[in-house]
């Protein structure tokens, strides 16, 4: 439908971080099996919240109430840290690098999102945060062995904004388009900043 729209907030790597990313990604090519899709450089990203499909008319109010949150949160590090699989590396599915510093700036970023996201009228996440950066997924789960991969350099970056992100799925894979940048650390603060995230 033309007015709905996919989207998702996601924080992005510094240049450094994704050079490290790609590095990882050729050791992980020499111990995956073939049949990974890779995911192109320039969609590496730390998702922190997936709305699916919104209304186009609640971007406005999405992009407001998710301001007003992020505006209170201060700026904050994360790094990299090693390989990791979903559900489990015995059975994965989804491989990915972990977060070292940050990982819990990022869950707090992720249940301010989550509860900006109910004025689009997204369902609330029901799975506890993890932050990682998805690398690839298997059409078919397999066994992997990453316990034998060096993790990538520990880059440390700031993170100081979060991207609205519109996900345009097509047949050469998806296509992901920002519509909104929202700066942390913008504002005096959110009123809401120490009330329940719900
Ligand atoms: P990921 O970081 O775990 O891969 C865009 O599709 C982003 O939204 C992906 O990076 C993906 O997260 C995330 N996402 C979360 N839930 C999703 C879902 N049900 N379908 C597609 N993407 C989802």
């Amino acid at each position: 439908m033309s007015d709905q729209l996919r989207v998702f907030f996601a924080a992005n790597l510094s240049p450094d971080a994704r050079a490290s990313a790609g590095e990882a990604v050729e050791r992980l090519r020499g111990a995956a099996p073939a049949n990974v899709r890779w995911v192109p450089a320039e969609n590496q990203h730390l998702t922190l919240k997936f709305l699916g499909e919104i209304h186009e008319g609640h971007v406005d109010r999405l992009v407001e109430r998710a301001g007003a949150k992020l505006a209170g949160v201060a700026p904050f590090e994360v790094s990299l840290a090693g390989f990791g699989a979903f559900p489990s590396a015995r059975d994965a599915r989804i491989l990915w690098l972990g977060v070292g510093r940050g990982a819990g700036a990022l869950a707090k970023l992720a249940r301010k999102l989550d509860a900006a996201a109910k004025v689009a009228g997204a369902e609330r996440e029901r799975r506890p945060f993890a932050a990682h950066l998805t690398l690839g997924r298997l059409r078919e789960p397999a066994r992997i062995e990453l316990e034998r991969l060096a993790a990538p350099d520990p880059v440390a970056w700031t993170v100081a904004e979060v991207v609205l992100y519109e996900s345009r799925l097509a047949p050469g894979g998806a296509r992901y388009v920002p519509l909104a940048h929202l700066p942390l650390g913008a504002g005096e603060g959110d009123p809401n900043e120490f009330a329940p995230e719900n």
